[in-house]
């Protein structure tokens, strides 16, 4: 059996958008050209700033979205090639938390009928009896007690954590091998948090589960990952060990996410680093390097032509780092 869970392979996807009735529709490039593998019952945290592309990756492991180009290796069958019923099966290995409780918990089905519907779907109960007794394991395994009594409710009798919690219970119950987890805290308050994520490493113990935990807090990423991957605009900026990337991070828009960060330790020497301006749309994606227009290195540097002229590839950049920058290296 191979380390590798997941093995992404240039992933490209794209949207259509229609700047107005009588424009062609142009192309999004949400993903574009993104390679990364997923190691057995690692957590990779996804960070970037909004629109980077997090979602739309997380939308394309788990085929929620369609990929325009590129290859998903899941235990080493192309997930973007499977159809039909193989893809039925390969869907209970993977499961989706999203962000939103309240979005995405359907308001008319109780809580046992939530949590029952991907066994049924899957039709991996042999009888009433079976189902039950799944449903309820999986409420008590995700801390809803008692969990008969959960299972009669509705979702607008539940508190965000409560709720979040159903979408937990839902995304275990077919044992899945990877979560791929959207956000999962973000909605909730501050002080539930912290009992939702310290549920998720719980189960991957337990169950032995790879996440790939989306977030834009790089600080919570640093807390539960084991790497980091940043992207920006679409693309990989770095990946490597969470402790590497946040204490020597290589890459100037990785070192000015780490400089915000509200963990002192984690500063660098110079203070924070400010970015200007806004991230290019991903319509119009900027020719070389695409970070260049708001990159405080490329300034400092008197905008070398290199940076304007070709995009920069992810590169090693000691063990087991990537780093796509002309200029990487520890800050100033
Ligand atoms: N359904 C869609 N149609 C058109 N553009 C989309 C759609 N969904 C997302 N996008 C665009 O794709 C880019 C990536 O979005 P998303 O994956 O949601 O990023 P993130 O989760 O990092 O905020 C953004 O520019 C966003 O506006
Ligand atoms: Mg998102």
């Amino acid at each position: 059996m191979s380390d590798k869970l997941l093995e992404v392979r240039d992933l490209l996807v794209r949207y259509e958008s229609r700047r107005g009735p009588f424009r062609k529709p142009s192309a999004v490039r949400a993903v574009d050209g993104l390679s990364f593998d997923l190691r057995r019952g690692e957590v990779l945290a996804v960070v970037g700033e909004s629109g980077c592309g997090k979602t739309t990756l997380g939308k394309a492991i788990t085929r929620l979205v369609g990929a325009s180009g590129g290859s998903i290796l899941f235990d080493g069958r192309d997930l973007l090639k499977v159809e039909g019923s193989e893809l039925r099966r390969m869907c209970g290995c993977f499961q989706t938390i999203f962000q939103d409780p309240y979005e995405s918990l359907d308001p008319r089905q109780s809580i046992f009928d939530i949590v029952a519907e991907p066994l049924l779907i899957h039709r991996e109960a042999s009888s009433e009896a079976e189902l039950r007794a799944r449903v309820h394991a999986a409420l008590e395994a995700a801390g809803l007690h008692p969990a008969e009594e959960m299972a009669r409710r509705y979702p607008h009798m539940l508190s965000g954590g409560q709720r979040q919690r159903v979408s937990i219970a839902a995304a275990m119950i077919l044992e899945p091998e990877l979560i791929v987890a959207d956000e999962p805290v973000s909605m909730l308050d501050v002080s539930i948090r912290a009992e939702i994520i310290r549920l998720m490493l719980e189960l991957r113990e337990r169950n032995r589960l790879t996440y790939l935990f989306i977030t834009h807090d790089l600080s919570l990423a640093w807390m539960i990952a084991d790497r980091i991957m940043v992207l920006y605009l679409g693309k990989l900026v770095e990946i490597g060990g969470a402790d590497e990337v946040i204490h020597g991070a290589l890459h100037p828009y990785t070192q000015a996410l780490v400089s915000v960060i509200p963990v002192p330790e984690a500063r660098s020497r110079s203070g924070q680093i400010l970015l200007k301006g806004e991230t290019p749309s991903p319509i119009d994606v900027p020719p070389g390097c695409r970070f260049r227009a708001r990159c405080w290195k490329c300034a400092e540097l008197g905008g070398p032509a290199i940076c304007a002229e070709r995009e920069p590839e992810p590169l090693p950049a000691g063990e087991g780092r990537l780093v796509a920058c002309h200029f990487a290296g520890t800050h100033l």
